[in-house]
């Protein structure tokens, strides 16, 4: 096999190929899998901030019915409005917390214990509070690296553009003060200005940037005429809105990209590679074609390799990559006109 190991994070990878963040790699006999089948690091199932939220929710629901049924005195801390952030409320929802972190800490010490790949634990943050002290104790299980899944939606018009991109900064300052792992930061594209997010969230400290995460769509069910979900899975066209933005941003930011969305076979896979990519994390492909996808990815790489005589994934990382294109301007076309598509 060719060479293809990596430098992610400043992690060593024996490839840049790595399972990335689902539902999948929830369960240590699914990442011992995913490392028999050669991907170079895994990225853990991501701790949900609202998720937390929930679990101190369903505690006080069922506190709450729980005294109902008992003589308990007219007004107790439990009878109130779950909403109100009163004591009984913190109470619990630290409670919750502490046991819904508890929980997600001693799988990752598991699953880092059971594999010789690197692990990154990943939490998805929407608001900059408590982060740090959890980020310490995930950083204490002995994980190689943090990811932290940031996803603001630029739909509350009250906020400017400028109010929701100094969420991610603030994030990263409150977890950067208290961690010394490696840490990457998974985002979406929704910035007023989306290069120059990038740059300035690769000066933060951050070893990595992770474009883009594909986010949980909402679609209408026409028969019901109600709201329903989009399609949960990525498809193999789906690669090219990341690759333009791989190809565009390497060598312009101070820290590693991994791409992730649409990569399903080998061919995505080294396209991304080409324009740049660090690494490339693979989900949709692992649920649609199974843990079989990884060796195949691989072994179509090492083939492509021979091919074009690349001894190592440094010797091509990056050679489509904007700023070593002749025509820089051709990664950023986005009008059809015919001359460069040959479509009416
Ligand atoms: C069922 C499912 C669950 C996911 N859960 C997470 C998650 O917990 N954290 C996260 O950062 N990304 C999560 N993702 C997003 C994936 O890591 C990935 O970024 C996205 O699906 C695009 O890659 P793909 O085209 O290879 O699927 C999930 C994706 C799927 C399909």
């Amino acid at each position: 096999m060719e060479n293809l190991k990596t430098n992610y994070l400043g992690l060593n990878l024996r490839n840049p190929l790595i399972a990335g963040s689902c539902g999948l790699t929830n369960s240590v006999e699914n990442i011992k899998e995913l490392a028999k089948k050669g991907v170079g690091a895994v990225v853990i199932k991501s701790l949900f901030e609202e998720q937390i939220q929930y679990e101190a929710e369903k505690v006080i629901k069922n506190n709450t019915n729980e005294l109902s049924t008992t003589n308990r005195p007219s007004q107790t801390i439990f009878n109130r409005r779950i909403y109100d952030y009163d004591e009984a409320y913190s109470y619990i929802y630290d409670f919750a917390k502490r046991n819904t972190l508890g929980k997600y800490l001693y799988f990752i010490n598991e699953a880092k214990e059971s594999v010789d790949i690197p692990v990154i634990a990943s939490i998805n943050c929407v608001s900059n509070q408590d982060w740090h002290s959890f980020a310490k104790k995930i950083e204490e299980t002995g994980v190689d690296a943090l990811e932290l899944n940031i996803y603001i939606l630029p739909s509350d018009m009250r906020r400017s553009g400028e109010d929701n991109e100094k969420i991610y900064f603030d994030i990263i300052n409150e977890v950067r003060n208290y961690v010394n792992i490696p840490i990457s930061v998974k985002i979406g594209y929704y910035f007023s200005s989306l290069s120059k997010s990038i740059k300035k969230l690769s000066q933060t400290g951050i070893k990595g940037l992770v474009l883009f995460n594909r986010p949980y769509n909402t679609d209408i069910d026409i028969d019901e005429i109600a709201l329903s979900h989009g399609p949960v899975y990525s498809t193999s066209e789906e690669y090219t809105h990341t690759l333009r933005w791989i190809s565009i941003m390497a060598g312009q930011v101070d820290c590693d990209l991994s791409a992730s969305t649409g990569v399903h076979d080998h061919k995505a896979f080294i396209k991304q590679l080409l324009a740049g990519a660090t690494t490339v994390q693979i989900a949709s492909a692992l649920y649609k074609e199974g843990f079989n996808a990884i060796p195949e990815i691989l072994k179509g790489t090492s083939e492509w390799m021979k091919k074009h005589n690349f001894d190592s994934v440094d010797s091509f990382r990056g050679k489509l990559s904007k700023s070593n294109l002749e025509n820089p301007a051709a990664i950023e076309r986005v009008q059809f006109m015919k001359l460069y598509s040959g479509i009416e």
